[in-house]
């Protein structure tokens, strides 16, 4: 009996050293402790042995079961410590690397220029005033001094919707109508920007979307000085102290008397160059007095109020400081343009 113990531990503990995994040394227990493994077999038949035996066969059979448990624990303890050591090389982090850069957004530049216009006017005093991108003909047409029929509507060519009356704006000028209905009778000093659309033919210097700004003041005591003064101190702060400027006499049905402004061309200084096609002068927005009859149709009384509005288009400002040749950059969205700005 006693060699068949030591026989049972030489072979457990040999065959042991086998197991190379969790498994392995779960079915070693059933095998060598489990209740039929040959060691509880030995402890089931002391109870059989001659009285004078049993207590050194119990003995040794207590002594090789706790050497089997010793020996499963330290084996399962090692071979945790051999899989932690194996996952601590496997999953090694370098904590030393440098962190990966995030990469930064950007500002779009018309987003850019946006911001600079509204800082500009409204450190002078104006509000941002949003209005629909979706007019009616009356808003973007008729309330603007141009009934139906009008010759000068051929002067921005419109999308219309399968609504009858109902169009995208072709600028941000029906807002006007919009802002004079909500404040009258206050004073007003608002700028709108935002989207306006034209059924363009696209090329490099006309696309069918692009944003507008708007200007509009009106009030008691507003002259067109008012209007340059305004205008000609916004050119100093967007293109610079020493910008010479001019007005121009132009024609808009909603203002009278109409003026376009110039800027002196700031890549020739004035010289003449391709990009002011030789003149000099760069055009930059329209403006003018508020026509009596907008004022009145935005409920204003033009023989107490008077008042200026004016339209400039972002796109063509960031072209002409960036020397973007071709408008269709703005919208095609390829990074390697978007990321010099
Ligand atoms: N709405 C005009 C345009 O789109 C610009 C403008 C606005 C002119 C306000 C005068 C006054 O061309």
């Amino acid at each position: 009996m006693l060699e068949q113990l030591d026989h049972i531990e030489r072979q457990a503990l040999s065959s042991l050293q086998n197991a190379q995994d969790d498994d392995a040394l779960q079915r070693w227990k059933v095998a060598y402790l489990g209740r039929s493994s040959p060691l509880m077999k030995a402890f089931d038949q002391l109870g059989s042995l001659p009285k004078e035996q049993r207590p050194a066969i119990g003995r040794r059979a207590n002594q090789v079961k706790q050497a089997l448990e010793a020996a499963f624990a330290e084996r399962s303890e090692a071979l945790r410590q051999a899989a932690l050591q194996h996952s601590l090389q496997a999953e090694r982090l370098d904590v030393s690397l440098p962190g990966r850069p995030l990469v930064r957004g950007r500002l779009h530049p018309i987003t850019q220029t946006l911001r600079q216009i509204y800082r500009i006017f409204g450190d002078m005093g104006f509000q941002v005033y949003r209005s629909r991108e979706v007019e009616s003909d009356e808003f973007n047409f008729g309330l603007l001094n141009m009934p139906p029929h009008h010759p000068a509507r051929d002067m921005w060519d419109t999308f219309h919707t399968t609504t009858p009356g109902v169009l995208l704006r072709t600028h941000t000028s029906p807002g006007q109508i919009h802002v004079m209905r909500e404040y009258c009778p206050e004073p007003i000093r608002v700028i709108l920007p935002g989207m306006c659309y034209r059924y363009e033919q696209v090329s490099a210097r006309k696309e069918t979307q692009f944003n507008q700004v708007e200007g509009l003041a009106v009030g008691k005591e507003i002259t067109m000085g008012d209007l340059k003064g305004v205008l000609t101190d916004f050119a100093r702060r967007m293109f610079g102290q020493q910008v010479r400027t001019r007005f121009r006499a132009s024609h808009f049905p909603f203002t009278e008397p109409s003026a376009e402004m110039d800027i002196e061309c700031f890549l020739c200084g004035g010289q003449g160059c391709g990009v002011c096609s030789y003149s000099g002068w760069l055009e930059i927005l329209g403006s003018g007095m508020v026509h009596p009859v907008v004022l009145r149709n935005g409920g204003y009384d033009p023989a107490q109020y008077s008042g200026y509005a004016f339209g400039m288009g972002p796109e063509r400002i960031a072209m002409l400081r960036y020397q973007i040749e071709d408008i269709r950059y703005l919208w095609a969205n390829d990074m390697r343009f978007l990321e010099q700005f």
